[in-house]
């Protein structure tokens, strides 16, 4: 299976989101990352849920909602009727993490668990059943640009391992620092979706990119 991408609009530009959108789709993209942070969970307050409506109508790219904030339960119906089609917490934000997946899905949303790169793959031991996506971060939540944590590795390796033992249709994304050096490891430990703000945004060549992460693996592989 190819690998998926889905670049984070976190790295856009702000003034121009529907432009952007368009963009990605056009180069490639499979998930658009929207990443909502609101000043408590991280220190940075992003975009909510107007946004997400706003933007709705213009991409037919699944949109991979990524809720850095505390008390999640409290936004699912906001984030569900603006139109987002997974929504991924915060296990260190989640006190009912079991209900509040419960709650994603009921709603018929995908749902996803973020785990901080300090955080043990452990703390999913009891909700694989509800699982549809899990985010590993290799930042620390809260900002794009930051450099790739190595040690998250092994973490990746183990729940790769772990999806395969469930048998079920689990996405492996990770996200922060991922760039043309940092895809190939992470795929190679067994990331199914890559997420990618600054590399894709930032970067003259950065529409290219899109392509080149889809082929890892591929025939075009190195990058
Ligand atoms: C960080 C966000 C990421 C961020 C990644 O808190 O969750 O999605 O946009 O940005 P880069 O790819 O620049 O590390
Ligand atoms: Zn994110």
């Amino acid at each position: 299976m190819p690998v998926k991408v889905a670049p984070s609009l976190l790295s856009a530009d702000f003034g121009r989101l529907r432009e952007e959108l368009r963009r990605i789709e056009a180069a490639g993209a499979d998930w658009v990352h929207l990443d909502i942070m609101d000043g408590n969970f991280v220190p940075n307050i992003t975009m909510g849920p107007l946004v997400l409506k706003a933007l709705r109508p213009y991409s037919g790219l699944v949109f991979d909602a990524h809720l850095m904030v505390l008390h999640p339960e409290s936004h699912l119906d906001a984030f569900a009727q603006a139109g987002a089609d997974m929504i991924t917490v915060h296990a260190e934000a989640a006190v009912h993490l079991d209900r509040l997946l419960r709650e994603i899905k009921k709603r018929g949303l995908k749902a996803g668990v973020a785990l901080n790169p300090a955080t043990p793959p452990q703390v999913l031991d009891y909700v694989w059943d509800l699982l549809d996506l899990v985010l590993v971060m290799s930042v620390n939540p809260g900002a794009g640009g930051q450099s790739f944590i190595p040690a998250v590795l092994p973490k990746i390796e183990h729940l790769s391992r772990r999806i395969r033992e469930s048998g079920r249709p689990v996405e492996l994304s990770v996200d922060g620092g991922i760039n043309g050096d940092t895809a190939p490891q992470v795929v190679a430990a067994g990331a199914t979706v890559l997420v990618a703000g600054s590399a894709v945004f930032s970067h003259p060549q950065g529409m290219e990119l899109i392509q080149a992460f889809k082929a890892i693996g591929g025939p075009r592989y190195p990058l």
